[in-house]
């Protein structure tokens, strides 16, 4: 057992609240600076704001209680990859001028020369978030994790890992045979690295369309053993029907356009064996969280997210039931939600 599991639960509880203040504070400045650079002034009212303060409260009692219910590694609580974050920090840093100067010229299609664009859909040929290469080069992959985290204070993997509890479930139940886990729009691989820290031994698999965030996604899980990473799309993924246990996938379906979303989800159906789990999370919506529209629409105008805005008036659980999931639960996480289903046994 390591140390934190011999913590009492007082002392473990206000070290996790000074951890998570001492990444707020210093981003919380740092916004402010880059709101001025770019010239956004955001001025919540009093309700958004406290509703903001409230859920994000409510998403860290719910972070440490799963941890100290041992849904996942008390230790998922304190992890950073620092030194990564360290190597990427300065240059996250000169990023910002370049993402100013492409905001200002409105610089959505500048994508790297040496890459064929040709072959992906036309809604990905673009700096999705204005990041420098879209999601189509190794130095975007590099820098993403941190500007998630760098946007999201601290608590990217925090609103990623909640889809972690319904998994631990069916792994607690299934017996010995390992579970095949299928997180589609994988990214860089941090929803299946905690994934495979809370419920280790069953075969991972990750797709992504960008092969340069596959790339990354094989460093990230390094150390996993049983995974396989794919570059494909999420329109036709190239598994055979049922094949899958549980399907996750974490803050895609607000990065595809409204008539592309029916399409992924489909496809999720297919590849999951009836009675199998999918687990969705991704940005709120105003269904459950119109306390929080100031803050939603506030993104879509900022961070070039063009389809994102339909996306918040859409409902995820609507989307899945439409294709025959059954919803079992719709959990609020900060800023994002978790949507819990099951393909019907029969
Ligand atoms: C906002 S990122 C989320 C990545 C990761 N799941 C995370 O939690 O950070 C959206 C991801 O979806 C991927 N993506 C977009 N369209 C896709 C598609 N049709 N098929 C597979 N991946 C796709 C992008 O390449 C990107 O990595």
């Amino acid at each position: 057992m390591s140390i934190l599991g011999l913590l009492p639960e007082h002392t473990l509880r206000s070290a996790y609240h000074a951890r998570q203040a001492s990444i707020r504070y210093p981003l919380l400045f740092a916004h402010g600076v880059v709101r001025r650079l770019l010239d956004r002034n955001l001025a919540p009212s009093r309700a958004s704001s406290e509703a903001l303060r409230r859920e994000y409260l409510s998403l860290l009692e719910r972070d440490f209680e799963n941890a100290t219910q041992d849904v996942y590694p008390r230790e998922l609580l304190f992890e950073f990859p620092l030194r990564g974050y360290a190597w990427a920090l300065p240059r996250l840093l000169a990023e910002v001028p370049r993402v100013a100067m492409r905001v200002r010229r409105g610089g959505w299609r500048e994508l790297p020369d040496d890459v064929d664009t040709s072959r992906f859909p036309s809604y990905f040929r673009r700096t999705f978030h204005w990041q420098s290469d879209g999601y189509m080069s190794r130095r975007s992959a590099r820098l993403y994790d941190l500007s998630v985290e760098v946007m999201f204070m601290g608590c990217g993997d925090v609103m990623r890992r909640q889809l972690i509890p319904p998994i631990a479930t069916l792994a607690s139940e299934h017996g010995a045979q390992p579970l095949r886990i299928l997180d589609v729009g994988c990214g860089t691989g941090r929803t299946l690295q905690q994934i495979a820290r809370a419920v280790p031994g069953q075969q991972y698999c990750g797709v992504d369309l960008s092969p340069f965030y596959i790339e990354e996604a094989r460093e990230v899980l390094a150390g996993v053993p049983d995974v396989s990473l794919l570059a494909e799309d999420a329109e036709q993924l190239p598994f055979r029907d049922g094949h899958f246990d549980v399907v996750t996938s974490c803050f895609l379906f607000h990065e595809l356009p409204r008539a592309t979303r029916p399409r992924v989800m489909a496809e999720i159906f297919r590849v999951l064996r009836p009675g199998g789990l999918f687990v969705c999370e991704d940005s709120a919506q105003h269904a459950e969280a119109a306390d929080l529209s100031e803050f939603l629409e506030a993104f879509a105008a900022d961070m070039h997210e063009p389809f994102y805005l339909d996306y918040v008036q859409d409902d995820l659980a609507l989307l899945a039931e439409k294709e025959g999931f059954e919803v079992s639960a719709v959990d609020r996480a900060w800023l994002a939600k978790v949507v819990t289903s099951r393909r019907p046994a029969h």
